[in-house]
C-alpha cells in the first residue's frame, strides 16, 4: 500500500521494532493530554476477518492507543504445516485495522536473528495437551513470539480470541509466571451464521467443506444442551458429540472436556469451569472450536 493510501487510512505502519518503539514513545509519554497513554496490543497473523475486527474494536474501547501486529510466526508452525501457504492479504488487513480505529500496525518482516533464535520459551504440560499433542512445539512458538511482541510494544492490555482457548490460557499463565505487566483480555468467538467459528484457514475450504465444518460447533452445542439438562458424566457428553461429528462424516482429532484454566481432563462436571474442545480436519484445513459447558 502506498504512503498516500496509508495517510487516507490514518494508520501508521512500523516494519521494525526500532521504528515501532520510536512511534510508540511519542504516544506513550503523553500524546498531548498530559498523562501517560495506555496501549492495547492485538497480536495477529493477518488475513484478518470479522473475528479479528471484533478484537480490535474491543481494544479500541479499552485503551488510548491500539496496535495491531501482523506477523506470520514461523516458530509456531511444524515442518509439515501451512507456513509457506498461510493466506496473506496485507492491504485488506490495513483497511480492516483502519476501519476499526487502530492507530498503528506492527508488520515486521522477521522477528528472529538469522539462523533462528537461540533462546525460546518452553510451555509446560498446558502446551502438550489438546492441540499441543499433534503440534509439538507449537505453543512454545506462540509464547515466544507473544513475549517478543510484548517486549516490543510494552502494552498495558493485550486482546486475544477465545476461539484459540488453549492459546489464551497459556498466554494468561505466561503473564502470571513471568510477571509480565499486561492485562490479558479474552473475546468471545465470532461465528458464521451457521455457527462455524471464523478462521483465516476457512479460506482453504469449498462451500461444501464450510457446511461440513459447521458440525464442530453443532457437536459442542450438543454437549452444552445435555449439560443444561443436568448431564454431568463426561463420557456420555463425548458420546453425543462424537455422534454429531460422525453423522457429518468427521472423525475428530480430539473431542475433549477439560478444566478451562488448568486444561486438566475431567470425568465429571463438578465445578463451574468445564469447557468442551474439538479439533478436526475438514478438507485441507484443520479446524478448532470450544465452548463453555458450565455456567451456561
Ligand atoms: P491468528 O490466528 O491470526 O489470530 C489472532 C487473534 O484473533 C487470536 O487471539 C485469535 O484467537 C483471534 N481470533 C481468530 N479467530 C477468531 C474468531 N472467530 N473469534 C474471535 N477471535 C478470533 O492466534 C494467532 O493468530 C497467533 O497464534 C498469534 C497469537 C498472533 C501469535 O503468532
Amino acid at each position: 500500500m502506498s504512503l498516500e493510501a496509508l495517510k487516507v487510512l490514518d494508520l501508521r505502519v512500523a516494519e521494525s521494532t526500532d521504528e515501532l518503539r520510536a512511534m510508540l514513545d511519542a504516544y506513550r509519554t503523553d500524546g498531548g493530554v498530559g498523562r501517560r497513554m495506555s496501549i492495547a496490543l492485538v497480536p495477529t497473523m493477518g488475513c484478518l476477518h470479522a473475528g479479528h475486527a471484533t478484537l480490535i474494536r474491543e481494544a479500541r474501547k479499552l485503551a488510548d492507543t491500539v496496535v495491531v501486529s501482523i506477523y506470520v510466526n514461523p516458530l509456531q508452525f511444524g515442518p509439515n504445516e501451512d507456513f509457506a501457504r498461510y493466506p496473506r492479504s496485507f492491504d485488506a488487513d490495513l483497511e480492516i485495522c483502519a476501519g476499526e480505529g487502530a492507530d498503528m500496525v506492527f508488520h515486521p518482516e522477521n522477528l528472529y536473528p538469522e539462523g533462528g533464535p537461540k533462546l525460546t520459551l518452553k510451555v509446560s504440560e498446558l502446551g502438550d495437551v489438546l492441540c499441543g499433542s499433534s503440534r509439538p512445539g507449537h505453543f512454545d512458538g506462540v509464547a515466544t513470539v507473544v513475549s517478543i511482541l510484548f517486549n516490543a510494544v510494552r502494552p498495558d492490555i493485550a486482546v486475544f480470541g477465545e476461539k484459540d482457548w488453549q492459546q489464551l490460557a497459556i498466554i494468561r499463565r505466561m503473564t502470571t509466571d513471568l510477571h509480565m505487566p499486561v492485562d490479558i483480555i479474552g473475546v468471545e468467538t465470532v461465528r458464521e451464521a451457521d455457527g462455524l467459528a471464523m478462521s483465516s484457514r476457512n479460506r482453504y475450504l469449498s462451500d461444501a467443506e464450510l457446511r461440513k465444518g459447521h458440525a464442530l460447533s453443532a457437536a459442542l452445542l450438543s454437549l452444552q444442551s445435555l449439560v443444561k439438562n443436568g448431564e454431568r458424566d463426561v463420557s456420555v457428553l463425548l458420546a453425543a458429540g462424537l455422534r454429531v461429528l460422525s453423522d457429518a462424516g468427521i472423525e475428530p482429532e480430539y473431542l475433549d472436556v477439560r478444566d478451562a484454566t488448568s486444561l486438566e481432563s475431567l470425568k465429571n462436571l463438578n465445578g463451574n469451569s468445564a469447557r468442551a474442545f474439538v479439533a478436526a480436519r475438514v478438507g485441507p484445513a484443520r479446524l478448532i472450536d470450544n465452548l463453555p459447558l458450565e455456567s451456561v
